[in-house]
């Protein structure tokens, strides 16, 4: 019998008022890809991670997560399973310290019963992993910049465990070494056996960092495959690529 995919959308659907954001999406991810998720601004990719994430409820349609049916659980409850990721607005509580912002990832993870030290050390060793400075460890995160906040968030994400990681813009507001230290990072993410499904508008990126592609055009899956085979695709060019000929470059 073969293994089932790591996550299967089939027929999602989700509408604000008389807007359908993401229309009768299917598609399956499998263990220890790097899936991009991108198109237009408002074509629905925020809005399908956070069905994923279980922080949007479906109007129809159905979710599997290793072939589990999660289509009617909560956030806590399909992150103690394995899912978590990063918002698009990078979201941290500013008065607390970085290493207690990953410390409640550790607490809300799957780690089981965890004391408040023990979870502030496995947030140090994570916040190491994702090359946080050591001397900012415990700096209020209000006081941090976007570069470390992103790997804050990113630690946050990590500390809980996940199977998939669901990333959300995460180069966005990063100047161009940051930029590339963040692919860094997500590669040696994929590399500890995480799977990544991810949005991102840069296409260099993309094409630099994904196995498979998902495009996404006012609400519907327009395209999918290999980076090249999307970039190369009609409608790709014509609703999303060609509003922009240089993001390619
Ligand atoms: N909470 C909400 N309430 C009402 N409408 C929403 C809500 N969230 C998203 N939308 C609408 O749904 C559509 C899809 O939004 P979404 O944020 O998923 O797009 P996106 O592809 O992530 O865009 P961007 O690239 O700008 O981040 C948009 O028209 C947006 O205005
Ligand atoms: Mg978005």
């Amino acid at each position: 019998m073969t293994k089932s995919p790591l996550l299967e959308l089939e027929k999602v659907t989700k509408s604000f008022g008389g807007l359908i954001a993401v229309r009768n999406i299917d598609f399956q991810i499998d263990r220890n890809e790097i899936v991009g998720l991108v198109g237009p601004n408002g074509a629905g990719k925020s809005t399908l991670l956070k069905i994923i994430n279980r922080f949007y409820k479906q109007d129809s349609g159905s979710i599997r997560f290793e072939g589990e049916d999660i289509s009617r659980l909560n956030p806590h409850e399909v992150c103690k399973m394995g899912i978590s990721g990063t918002t698009q607005i990078a979201q941290a509580f500013p008065d607390m310290t970085a290493i207690e912002n990953v410390a409640i990832g550790v607490l809300f993870g799957k780690l089981g019963r965890t004391s408040v030290n023990e979870a502030k050390k496995k947030a140090a060793e994570v916040l190491r992993f994702v090359e946080f400075s050591e001397n900012k460890m415990e700096t209020l995160v209000k006081n941090l910049n976007i570069a470390e906040l992103r790997r804050v968030q990113l630690a946050k994400a990590l500390a809980t465990n996940p199977k998939l990681l669901l990333l959300d813009e995460v180069t966005t507001g990063l100047g161009h070494i940051e930029g590339e230290k963040a692919i860094e990072l997500i590669r040696k993410i994929r590399k500890s056996g995480i799977t990544i499904l991810m949005v991102e508008h840069i296409m260099k990126i993309i094409m630099g960092i994904c196995d498979r592609v998902i495009v996404l055009n006012h609400g519907e899956k327009i395209a999918e495959g290999t980076p090249e085979e999307v970039v190369n695709n009609e409608a790709v060019i014509r609703s999303y690529l060609g509003e922009s000929s240089d993001c390619l470059k």
